[in-house]
């Protein structure tokens, strides 16, 4: 991505938990102010590979530098870098949302006016500003979420890692939480962040699709959607699609055409050359080509056909 070194970097990462292993040696770096998102079903060692790059677990193998630092060497030098954000928010829900604050910014290091100010931060970031003395309790999942967010950034880390955070959360909410995650990256802050939703793939820079302990792929989500087809995907708007279909099909463009209820759907190595000849063979054939568009694959698409190649031939699955 640049010519600086990357602020995670990852080698040969494994963890066993008896005769299981839960992470089988993945090794991948991310850089400065990238977002990248870890996809997989639940399972299938995002937790865990990020509780061993916090330093909360010990790996079985492998080596992991976050922004220089050499996690296993160096626990302390780490523990200022990052923040982390858990599966269950780990928030005090018997303690008020300032309370809350005050703890994580002193377990931090933060005194007096410093975390004044962080706490203050903090409060307008996620939105609870008019809210310090309510109980964490009877928050809604939304504002609990962005206070735990506003907990792990406190103290200014420059790597965050978030573990599922929207999950649980109304589509409105994790709306705006990603808004809050782009606007820390833009600031430079590193971050690698675990869903399960397809949909919120779109927000990262990258994606690692994870299964079984193992990284199946790891692209921007436009690169690993064009690998999935083996090509582009257009969309032909046109009179008679029926007959557009005959006049395509012979191509040499188009490796592949099928009719989608009043459009067609062509494969084809690129849109753009390919757009130019399919207007020209229908207008000769005396159809009129109202419009053709490139379309993505959905990531889910990928995700299942990568899952099903990892797992081998149907059937043999436990
Ligand atoms: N402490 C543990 N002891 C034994 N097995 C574990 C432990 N922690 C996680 N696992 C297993 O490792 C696998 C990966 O878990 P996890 O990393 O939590 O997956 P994910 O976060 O992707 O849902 C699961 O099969 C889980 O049951
Ligand atoms: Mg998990």
């Amino acid at each position: 991505m640049s010519e600086q070194p990357p602020m995670i970097r990852v080698e040969g990462l494994r963890k066993q938990f008896g005769d299981f292993l839960a992470v089988a040696g993945i090794s991948f770096e991310v850089a400065q102010g990238e977002i990248l998102g870890f996809l997989g079903p639940n399972g299938a060692g995002k937790s865990t590979t990020i509780r061993m790059l916090c330093g909360l677990l010990k790996p079985t193998a492998g080596r992991i530098h976050i922004d220089g630092v050499d996690v296993a060497a160096d626990p302390d030098a780490l523990r200022k870098r990052i923040g982390y954000m858990s599966q269950k928010f780990s928030l005090y829900q018997d303690l008020t949302v300032r309370e809350n604050l005050r703890f994580y910014g002193g377990v931090y290091g933060l005194r007096g006016a410093a975390l004044e100010s962080r706490i203050g931060y903090a409060l307008e970031m996620s939105g609870l500003t008019a809210h310090p003395e309510t109980l964490v309790s009877a928050l809604a999942g939304g504002w609990k979420q962005r206070l735990a967010l506003g907990c792990a950034i406190l103290h200014r880390p420059r790597i965050l890692f978030l573990d599922e955070p929207t999950s649980g959360v109304d589509p409105l909410s994790r709306r705006r939480f990603w808004d809050l995650i782009h606007d820390l990256s833009t600031e430079g802050v590193t971050i690698l962040v675990s869903t399960h939703h397809m949909d919120e793939a779109q927000y990262c820079n990258r994606i690692a699709l994870i299964d079984r302990g193992s990284i199946v792929a790891l692209d921007t989500p436009g690169q690993l959607k064009r690998r999935s087809l083996g090509g582009e995907l257009v969309r032909i708007e046109c009179a008679s699609p029926d007959r557009a279909m005959q006049a395509l099909a012979a191509l040499a463009q188009v490796r592949d055409v099928a009719v989608f209820g009043n459009s067609l759907h062509a494969l084809v190595d690129n849109a753009a050359d390919a757009a130019a000849a399919i207007v020209e063979r229908l207008r000769t054939r005396g159809i009129a080509a109202a419009r053709v568009t490139q379309i993505d694959a959905t990531l889910e698409d990928v995700f299942v056909r990568l899952v099903s190649a990892n797992h081998g031939p149907a059937g043999t699955g436990a």
